[in-house]
């Protein structure tokens, strides 16, 4: 079976101050969550605080990018050893809004992977299609393509630290969530081609997160289809009563 993984994505928000109330509250209001796993995702200037905080709680935490470099002349950049070194255990790799402002495209991604990887970080590989993708027919052949991309080279066993997030890009922050059944559609679209790629056994323990408005009113639907295994929450993660709502899903 696989163990739903909810994670909230703050993006560019919250200061330190702000970070460490959030997560007080969170893991106060968490209680038994054995059968999830559950994960914040802060900016990098509150992952050294809340790291202590997290510690030895059900609240896992991980980054939402990284660089591919070990360390060097890159300025701005953070690398997965530096990551690592501050507990995290996950990082958001290849999210749209990386891909649209950053230049981060397929073979970027995939080296961001590949370093997160070397490192023991799990990666949560982003992919999603945009709304004349969609309209156009094309969603599921984009979406394929970038996950072939993004886990280009991987063997089976780097495949258990891998979880794959559907975020189709016009639902990502604009409260326009993808119908329950679109999305299942899509899961099992990705979880095809795992198939092709890796063989039953990998396709059948990887877990595929839904990401665009998950909120606390559609959360229990979306959780209920057969290849969804948990969310990409950034908006609905910002206020922790709906972050614990959605981590609560039944
Ligand atoms: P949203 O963002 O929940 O605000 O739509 C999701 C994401 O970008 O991960």
């Amino acid at each position: 079976m696989r163990t739903p993984l909810i994670a909230g994505n703050w993006k560019m928000n919250k200061t330190v101050a702000e970070s460490v109330e959030w997560a007080r509250a969170c893991i106060a209001g968490l209680g038994d969550v054995s059968d999830r796993e559950v994960l914040v995702c802060p900016p990098y200037t509150a992952l050294a605080t809340l790291a202590p905080l997290l510690e030895a709680t059900p609240l896992a935490l991980g980054a939402q990018d990284v660089f591919y470099a070990e360390k060097g002349a890159y300025t701005g950049a953070i690398s997965p050893l530096m990551l690592k070194d501050l507990g995290c255990r996950y990082v958001i790799i290849g999210h749209s809004e990386r891909r649209q402002h950053f230049g981060d495209n397929d073979a970027i991604v995939n080296k961001k992977i590949v370093a997160a990887l070397g490192h023991g970080l799990k990666s949560i590989l982003c992919v999603g299609e945009s709304k004349p993708q969609r309209d156009g027919g094309e969603a599921e052949t984009v979406v394929t393509a970038q996950v072939r991309a993004g886990l280009a080279g991987l063997d089976a066993a780097q495949m258990e630290k891998i979880v794959i997030a559907y975020e189709p890009i016009w639902a990502i922050g604009t409260g326009d969530t993808a119908t329950a059944a679109d999305a299942q559609a899509m899961h099992a679209a990705i979880r095809a081609t795992l198939v092709g790629l890796f063989g039953d056994t990998v396709a059948a323990a990887l877990r595929i997160q839904y990401g665009g408005s998950v909120k606390p009113d559609n959360v229990d639907e979306l959780m209920a289809q057969l290849d969804i295994d948990g969310a990409l929450v950034g908006g609905a993660s910002l206020a922790v009563e709906d972050f614990l709502r959605i981590a609560h899903f039944v």
